[in-house]
Formats: C-alpha cells, sequence, structure tokens
C-alpha cells in the first residue's frame, strides 16, 4: 500500500514535567531561539503533512503537567492539533492509553515526544514511507549515542530486540550505545492488542511505550529498528545543558540555510535568526543582528549592527544603518533609518521616508519622502508624504488618560523643538515656528507661531554685576 493510501495520524507526548529542567515552564514551551521546544516538533510534522512523501493526515499532542497553558498554545497557533488530556502522568504507555479513542480509527500511529526540537522532516517522512511499504507492526528510530545516559538501550540478542530504560539496566545493558529516540510509528491493528497489557513493574513505576517492542516481537509480530547515520536529529532535551546544545544547533542549521540562499552576513557567529524569519537573496546582515518573529526581509535590504528586529518588514532596499530596535512595523521600499531609533507598534515607514538618529516611532505612518532625522518623539501620528519633522519634536500624545491623534499633512515644515499638543491637526504645506506649542489646528499654507515673543533686555550683564 502506498504511504498516501493509508491513514496516518501523529501523536506528540508533550504531558510530562520535565521534571531534570528544573523549570516553573512546562518543558515543552521553553524557549529555543524565538519560539517553544514543541514548535519545533509540531513545524516538522506540518511539513510532513504537507509533503506527498511521508503522508501525514491528522496531529493530537498529549497535554497534561501545566496542560492549560500547553493547550492555548496550541489553539493560538496550531489550530490543527487535537489536545487530548492525560490527567495524571504515568508514562509515556500511558499516554498512548488515553489516545486511543482517536487513534483506533486511523491505519497508522506515529508517536513522537515533543522534546526532540532537531529532528526533520526528511527523516520522519522516510520513517512512515518505509514502515509502509515493509508492512512492519511497529518501526522505530534508533541512534548511537555519544553519551547514552538517559536513554533506553536497544538491546538485541538473537532475532529479538528490546528497550530498557536506563533505570532498569543491567551493566552491560548501560553500556550499549545503541539507544531509543523515542520516535516510532505503529500499524494501530498491531498496537491495539498490546496497548493495555503494559505493565509498571519497573524503576520509574511508570508504564514506558518502550515495552510495547519486545512484546510485539515475542508475539511474532515484525519490528524494525532504523538506526540512523548520525545521532544529531534525534536529540532529547531533558535538561538545561541539552536545551542550550540543541539552541545551538538549531541556530547553526537555520544560519546555514540563510547563507546557502544567498543572505550575506560578516560575521555569522554574531547573528541570529528566529525559524519563521524569512529573508530574500542579496541582503546583507552586518555583525550582531538579531532577527526574531514573522520578520521580512526583501531583496537589496540591508540590516546594520546591534539591531533587534522582531515581527518586521523591510521592503526592497530598505535600510535599517544600525542600532534599530524595531518591533511590529513596516519600512517600505527604500525607506532608511537609524542609528539609534525605536520604532513599534504598527508603525509605517512609507517609501522613500527617513527616521534619524535619537528617534522614537510608535503606531505612526511616516509618509512617502517625509524624514524624522533626528531627535524625536511620533506617537499615533499620520505624517503626510515630503513633510520635513524638526528635530526636538514631539507629539504631545498622551493627556494622562488617551492617547491622542496627530495629523500633519503633505509637504509641511514642522520647525524644531515644536510641541504637538494631540489631538491636534496640521494642513498641507502648513509650517511651525521653531520651539512652537502647537494646541490648536494649523490651517493649509498658514505658519503657526505659538512662542513667546523674544524680548531683549539691554545692560542687563552689568547690572546684574556679571561683567
Ligand atoms: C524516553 C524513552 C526512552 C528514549 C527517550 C528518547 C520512555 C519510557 N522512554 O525517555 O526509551 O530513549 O525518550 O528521548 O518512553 N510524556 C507524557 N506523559 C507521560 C510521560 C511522558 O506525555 O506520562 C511525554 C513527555 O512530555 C516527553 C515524552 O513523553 O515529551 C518523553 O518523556 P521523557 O520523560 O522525556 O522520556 P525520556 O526519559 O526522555
Ligand atoms: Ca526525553
Amino acid at each position: 500500500m502506498s504511504a498516501s493510501r493509508c491513514v496516518t495520524g501523529a501523536l506528540v507526548l508533550a504531558a510530562g514535567k520535565g521534571t531534570r529542567m528544573k523549570s516553573d515552564l512546562p518543558k515543552v514551551l521553553l524557549p529555543v531561539l524565538d519560539q517553544p521546544v514543541l514548535y519545533y516538533v509540531l513545524d516538522t510534522l506540518r511539513r510532513c503533512m504537507a509533503s506527498s512523501k511521508g503522508r501525514v493526515q491528522s496531529l493530537a499532542v498529549v497535554v497534561g503537567h501545566r496542560g492549560e497553558t500547553v493547550q492555548e498554545y496550541l489553539s493560538s497557533n496550531w489550530p490543527e492539533a487535537l489536545p487530548l488530556w492525560q490527567h495524571e502522568q504515568l508514562g509515556t504507555g500511558h499516554a498512548v492509553q488515553i489516545a486511543k479513542e482517536w487513534w483506533t480509527g486511523l491505519d497508522h500511529l506515529l508517536v513522537l515526544p515533543g522534546d526532540v526540537p532537531l529532528l526533520t522532516e526528511g527523516s520522519l517522512s522516510a520513517l512512515v514511507q518505509d514502515h509502509v511499504a515493509s508492512g512492519a507492526d511497529c518501526s522505530f528510530i534508533s541512534f548511537h549515542a555519544a553519551d547514552p545516559s538517559g536513554y533506553g538501550r536497544v538491546v538485541r540478542e538473537r532475532k529479538e530486540i528490546a528497550i530498557i530504560e536506563e533505570k532498569d539496566a543491567t551493566k552491560a545493558q548501560k553500556a550499549l550505545t545503541e539507544v531509543n529516540s523515542a520516535i516510532y510509528i505503529f500499524k494501530t491493528s498491531s498496537l491495539l492488542p498490546h496497548i493495555y497489557r503494559l505493565d509498571n513493574e519497573n524503576a520509574q513505576g511508570e508504564f514506558y511505550l518502550p515495552d510495547i517492542i519486545a512484546m510485539m516481537v515475542r508475539a511474532g509480530g515484525k519490528v524494525t529498528a532504523s538506526l540512523a547515520p548520525e545521532e544529531g536529529e534525534f536529540a532529547g532535551i531533558n535538561t538545561p545543558l541539552q536545551l542550550a546544545d540543541a539552541a545551538t544547533a538549531l541556530r547553526r542549521r537555520i544560519l546555514r540555510r540563510h547563507l546557502s540562499a544567498g543572505v550575506r552576513m560578516q560575521d555569522p557567529d554574531s547573528v541570529w535568526i528566529g525559524p519563521e524569519v524569512v529573508i530574500s537573496d542579496n541582503v546583507l546582515l552586518e555583525p550582531s543582528v538579531q532577527l526574531w518573529g514573522r520578520t521580512k526581509v526583501d531583496r537589496g535590504a540591508h540590516v546594520g549592527s546591534f539591531s533587534i528586529l522582531r515581527n518586521v518588514v523591510l521592503e526592497e532596499d530598505a535600510c535599517v544603518v544600525s542600532h534599530a530596535v524595531l518591533s511590529d512595523s513596516v519600512f517600505r521600499k527604500g525607506s532608511q533609518v537609524g542609528p539609534f531609533i525605536v520604532v513599534r507598534d504598527g508603525a509605517v515607514f512609507e517609501e522613500d521616508s527617513r527616521g534619524g538618529k535619537f528617534v522614537e516611532v510608535k503606531k505612526s505612518r511616516v509618509g512617502k519622502g517625509s524624514k524624522v532625522p533626528h531627535l524625536a518623539y511620533i506617537g499615533d501620528a499620520e505624517i503626510g508624504a515630503e513633510t520635513n519633522i524638526g528635530a526636538g519634536t514631539i507629539t504631545c500624545n498622551y493627556d494622562g488618560k488617551n492617547k491622542n491623534p496627530t495629523t500633519i499633512g503633505d509637504r509641511c515644515f514642522i520647525g524644531s523643538d515644536t510641541m504637538l499638543v494631540a489631538p491636534v491637526n496640521v494642513g498641507d504645506d502648513g509650517f511651525t515656528a521653531a520651539g512652537s506649542v502647537i494646541t490648536q489646528d494649523v490651517p493649509e499654507g498658514a505658519l503657526a507661531v505659538g512662542r513667546v515673543k523674544q524680548r531683549n533686555i539691554e545692560g542687563w550683564a552689568k547690572r546684574a554685576g556679571k561683567k
């Protein structure tokens, strides 16, 4: 039977405490780069579901320890994943038992832990495809671990195969380096007669899913342990050290992917890029750049050193000079910002606009060709095209209760150190005199002067004894 004609579901086990991590967050929600551990397994599964090779049609996740938090994460990020509750975490075998109602309708059940973030779509699809083609009752991935401690050992004796957990292993078994990846695929009709026969008479008092392997073999079933050529993808994340190692490996993998696709980096070792970031070719990232979230960088864009971008779109030829903290904002073609700028909360820099030195722009639009070159705060503002905002300009948008809007038209000239007390509007071609406090609307084409007239007191220095 071809893989595509069978109904295969994937069950991700994510109910465990992650005791060895010593963290308050459930293990599967601990961050690796800017996404939780669980994201990576689900992303791999999503790719499997999309690929024509190892078709996986449905997806469920066993939740338990701090399960509400995991369920919340799933419902907002992975609506295709069905949460199944394991109220008491009695072991990996028990986790598969509680999911029985869900998997009995499937032909094949892929079971994998939530803590294998390095697993790739290629390896998983190959497992599914080979399993279906071979007609095995169960296939699982094993590998040789440089340090096998903590893993279940694969014990091969004559024609038999078994997995023995470390805590139950003899000294000789502990010396074995072939270990269980905990990534299995079962023919559901072969799993059903065994799943409730598991017992918990072992060192941890848990129902171990790996015990199924020996049970199936003894019952005459066909079990294939497919030994992976490399350890890299299958490392489980149980301790803070393993979490850090996985982050290092994932980070390197992401950097290599972008470098191979034509992104230039002068010092890749100092660049951090999250897994959801999309970068076109002919882009230059200077040293010490961080790109996170759903950031998208188009052709010809340039990101200068010490810039942190999260959920930002840089359109073609946009340039971030350096030292910029940009989030949830869009920079259109040819716009340029920085150095030393903060842009946030849905701001838009239109084509060929500029944001300069020591400037903060929040929830505002800077129109086409307009400039905010130095020392300014622009919040809740709409700025038209070809307008210049003088140094020291501030939109006084907050009255202590509400955030009020400022609108500035096309071709305006806002003099240096203007305070725009919002809500306020400046019409097209409007001017404000330097140092003005603008509390009333400025009509189209008018100059607003909102400052005390200068007065010179002759001879003052002498009289005051200064000379
Ligand atoms: C497991 C395997 C071990 C294998 C290793 C590979 C068992 C008994 N052992 O060990 O053979 O070498 O993975 O990394 O399966 N979970 C639940 N419910 C539970 C218990 C665990 O959902 O009641 C989940 C955990 O959240 C985790 C996964 O199952 O994502 C594996 O559990 P974990 O405790 O990490 O198992 P290991 O000791 O690593
Ligand atoms: Ca584990």
